[in-house]
């Protein structure tokens, strides 16, 4: 249980709930929904028992591993590709985190009656707040990992998952009781094919590795210090299951809620002008960064103030909770590396890699189109490129008969099973042919 609460932890967080709803929102609703789920089943879950494999069978960071398992140059390289990614998502990871926290202290303020406060509070532009929040999170992260506590991440996603769910499923039984709900329910379970295009698999493809915390070497990492006792088809299974589960319920949430606030006259879409290859007269989304910060305070403000005030901060509680056992696991990545490669202790490491995060935070802070910029290039591609080169490494190097050797451990019956059959395959041919074709074919149209 340990292994899979800390992993769901990582797993669960910004990711499902702020950057989910407002990929669906923006490519289409069900289509990308779809292609979401097919790309976390077929190429996230394989590549997640591939990590853990890894990570059980050595006992290391990114790094150190590939270098345990064979003598290749090549595949170090993809360790400390790895952490470089790592580094740029926490990097602007920390400042959405920070906005979720500065809700929880403006939702308060607003329902109790001090507006000043809660306007400085509730906004997600750049500036100082911003800045200030971010660092704060990074603060907190920092000193959480440099002091090791692994049982408490444990105990903070026992209860958190349970709470975020169920606030969630109370929340959408709110929501879809409300005028305009309906429009948003079908846009995001009626799928419409015709929406399906190679940008729209390439963000689908690239969502799921960020989701599911793949292809930087966060499960190689967690995966180091997991129990041979324990199965790692099946943790790999229910972490898989459970954020899918929880992005899910966040589409759900929020699609419906898009709606409702628009009926009520805030403006979510707006017709794109023409150039940046957007047809005239399509329709975009106002505030892509924002969608959960804009449309979800309207919600609870339509619940009155009594329980406006519980769900709003509850909430944001929950969300920033979900945030930190994320950006623990991020961190967690380069201090093992400097930990077991550099010989630095823990504390130095964390403090080190905090340090260079925050300060990139910081400048984040004031120009918020990074985000965008950094989520593409280190996320959206870096994880995919990292996942590609696990799949050949665990085909074609380590091989994934050792791999399903080492998996018998906590798996008795693993080389008689069904995934036994269905697992190499995947590693060998399919998912790294899937992600290849992707990322070419999306290159290509980039100079069409
Ligand atoms: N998966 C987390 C989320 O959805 C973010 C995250 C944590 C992550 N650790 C990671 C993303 C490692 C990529 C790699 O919010």
């Amino acid at each position: 249980m340990a292994f899979v609460l800390a992993a769901a932890g990582s797993a669960v967080g910004l990711g499902n709930i702020w950057k989910f709803p407002s990929e669906v929102a923006q490519q289409g609703g069900a289509a990308f929904l779809m292609m979401y789920l097919g790309c976390c089943f077929l190429v996230g879950f394989p590549v997640m028992v591939a990590e853990i494999a890894i990570g059980r069978a050595t006992g290391k960071n990114p790094v150190g591993a590939f270098k345990a398992l064979s003598p290749n140059p090549i595949f170090p390289l993809v360790g400390l590709w790895g952490i470089l990614c790592g580094v740029m998502i926490l990097s602007f990871y920390t400042v959405v985190a920070g906005w979720s926290l500065g809700f929880v202290f403006g939702e308060a303020a607003h329902f109790l009656g001090f507006q000043g406060a809660a306007e400085v509070l509730m906004v997600v532009g750049p500036g100082t707040k911003t800045a200030v929040f971010a660092a704060l999170f990074m603060a907190a992260t920092t000193f959480i990992v440099s002091s090791g506590v692994s049982e408490g991440i444990e105990r903070v996603a026992k209860t958190l998952m349970p709470l975020l769910i169920g606030m969630m499923l109370l929340m959408i039984a709110f929501v879809v009781t409300r005028e305009g709900s309906g429009e948003g329910l079908a846009m995001y379970l009626k799928p419409d094919f015709s929406k399906v295009d190679m940008s729209l698999v390439f963000q689908a493809l690239g969502q799921a590795f960020f989701s599911l915390s793949l292809g930087m070497g966060a499960l190689i990492t967690y995966g180091s210090y997991m129990s041979r006792k324990q199965n790692v088809v099946e943790s790999a299974a229910w972490v898989t299951l459970a954020d899918v589960g929880i992005a899910f319920l966040a589409g759900l949430l929020i699609m419906p809620a898009m709606f409702v606030a628009q009926k009520s006259g805030i403006q979510i879409y707006k017709d794109a002008s023409t150039g940046d290859g957007v047809a005239a007269g399509a329709k975009v989304l106002i505030d892509e960064d924002g969608l959960v910060f804009t449309v979800l305070p309207q919600l609870f403000e339509s619940m009155g103030s009594g329980i406006g005030l519980v769900f709003g901060v509850g909430f944001f509680v929950l969300l920033s909770m979900a945030a930190l056992t994320s950006t623990i696991s991020l961190l967690e990545v380069p201090t093992s590396y400097a930990i077991d490669e550099l010989g630095m202790s823990r504390k130095k490491a964390a403090l080190m890699f905090g340090c260079v995060i925050t300060a990139i935070a910081l400048v984040i802070s004031y120009r918020l189109s990074l985000i965008g910029t950094f989520a593409t290039i280190f996320s959206t591609i870096g994880l995919p490129v990292g996942g590609l080169m696990i799949c050949l490494f665990m085909a074609y190097v380590w091989k994934t008969r050792h791999a399903l050797a080492e998996m018998e451990a906590g798996y008795p019956g693993i080389q008689s099973s069904l995934f036994a059959k269905f697992w190499p395959p995947l590693m060998a041919v399919v998912c790294p042919l899937l992600i290849l074709t992707v990322l070419v074919l999306t290159l290509i149209q980039q100079f069409q």
